[in-house]
């Protein structure tokens, strides 16, 4: 990228109550897993007291790599349930779906406009997507970082809480917006990343990044047996072969999550890695019983939930009608400054 670009994109720790909005997409996947939680999720959570928040299910997104309209639209409607049973609560923070305010693509063209092609072509996650789908590279997954920096725009927000694997989107994200205010006046605050203390959550290989498509998610809302079962399967510490050698808890992904899960004892757990003294069976059992009981009260909403999805779909349409006005602002503006046409 430019030369401008080597500033790092900062992780801010925004002080609540100091302004400022929040914004931040998640793809519709399903029901969200542990590394969704950990990743981002506890922060959307955090963020909405003490800052105007906009969550958004990302399905135009979510076009650039799949094209089965069942599948989409049942992921997104899971994707809306779990973040609502794990605590977004719509009096606080909005949520909604990103189809439902199509300014999102309008504001798209116009930052389109801006952004020169080799700035895409060398985004890390394009390159690597053009790779896992060779017979799919369609013109919208070139545009996908380009909506990204739209969606936050389109409300000026300022700081969006995201995973670790976002950086190189919100590095784009902030430079897009720059290339806009240098042509045409200052309109967009630069977006800051906003990460969690476990931003890179591991999957239960032990290795790569927690995802759904590399089927090695923990989850959430599952029954009891599915969560033991795949907790029971986590790789731990692999150069530790019999009980009686001693264990690494850092490099050992159980043990990180206790850190999480466990946060007044994981030091004494973790002794009892290093020392020989329990074992990785024991210590994923305890890993089960106190993820159980942090998404205690999640779980139950979400069975609640389930019961009147009719809810889920009210909070998204009321969520979009909110943000209705603050978009036909935005584009306004920008219309304004672009010489387009006025808005009416
Ligand atoms: N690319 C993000 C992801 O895969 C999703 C996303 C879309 C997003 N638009 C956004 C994240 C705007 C933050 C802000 O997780």
């Amino acid at each position: 990228m430019t030369d401008t670009m080597t500033q790092p994109t900062t992780s801010a720790s925004p002080q609540p109550g100091s302004g400022g909005r929040v914004f931040s997409g998640v793809q519709p996947s399903g029901l969200p897993h542990v590394g969704n939680h950990l990743g981002a999720f506890s922060n959307y959570i955090a963020m909405q007291d003490g800052f105007e928040s906009i969550y958004c299910i990302v399905d135009y997104h979510a076009l650039t790599s799949t094209h089965d309209a069942e599948v989409i639209r049942t992921a997104t409607t899971e994707m809306a349930l779990g973040l609502l049973a794990l605590g977004l609560d719509p009096e606080k923070a909005v949520l909604f779906r990103q189809s439902d305010r199509l300014e999102h693509i309008e504001l798209m063209w116009l930052l389109a406009s801006v952004t020169p092609m080799g700035w895409v072509e060398r985004t890390p996650s394009f390159k690597e997507k053009r790779r896992n789908q060779p017979d799919d590279v369609n013109l919208a997954l070139f545009n996908y970082p380009v909506l990204q920096a739209a969606d936050i725009a389109i409300y000026k927000a300022d700081y969006v809480p995201v995973g670790k694997d976002q950086a190189a989107h919100l590095e784009l994200a902030r430079e897009i917006v720059r290339a806009f205010n240098t042509r045409y006046g200052e309109t967009f605050p630069e977006p800051q990343a906003v990460f969690s203390d476990a931003p890179i959550v591991k999957g239960t290989d032990g290795e790569n990044k927690m995802s759904k498509s590399l089927g090695n998610v923990i989850e959430i809302f599952a029954d009891e047996e599915t969560i033991r079962r795949q907790v029971m399967s986590m790789v731990t510490d692999t150069q530790r072969q019999r009980l009686s050698d001693p264990g690494r808890p850092e490099v050992c992904n159980v043990c990180q999550m206790h850190r999480i899960f466990s946060p007044d004892d994981y030091e004494e757990i973790w002794e009892g890695e290093r020392s020989a003294t329990t074992g990785c069976v024991a210590t994923k059992s305890l890993l089960v019983e106190r993820m159980l009981g942090y998404f205690g009260e999640a779980r139950e909403r979400y069975a609640e939930l389930k019961a009147k999805p009719q809810i889920v779909e009210e909070v998204l349409a009321a969520g979009a009608d909110t943000l209705a006005p603050r978009a036909a602002e935005t584009l306004a503006e920008c219309h304004d400054r672009m010489g387009l046409a006025p808005r009416r």
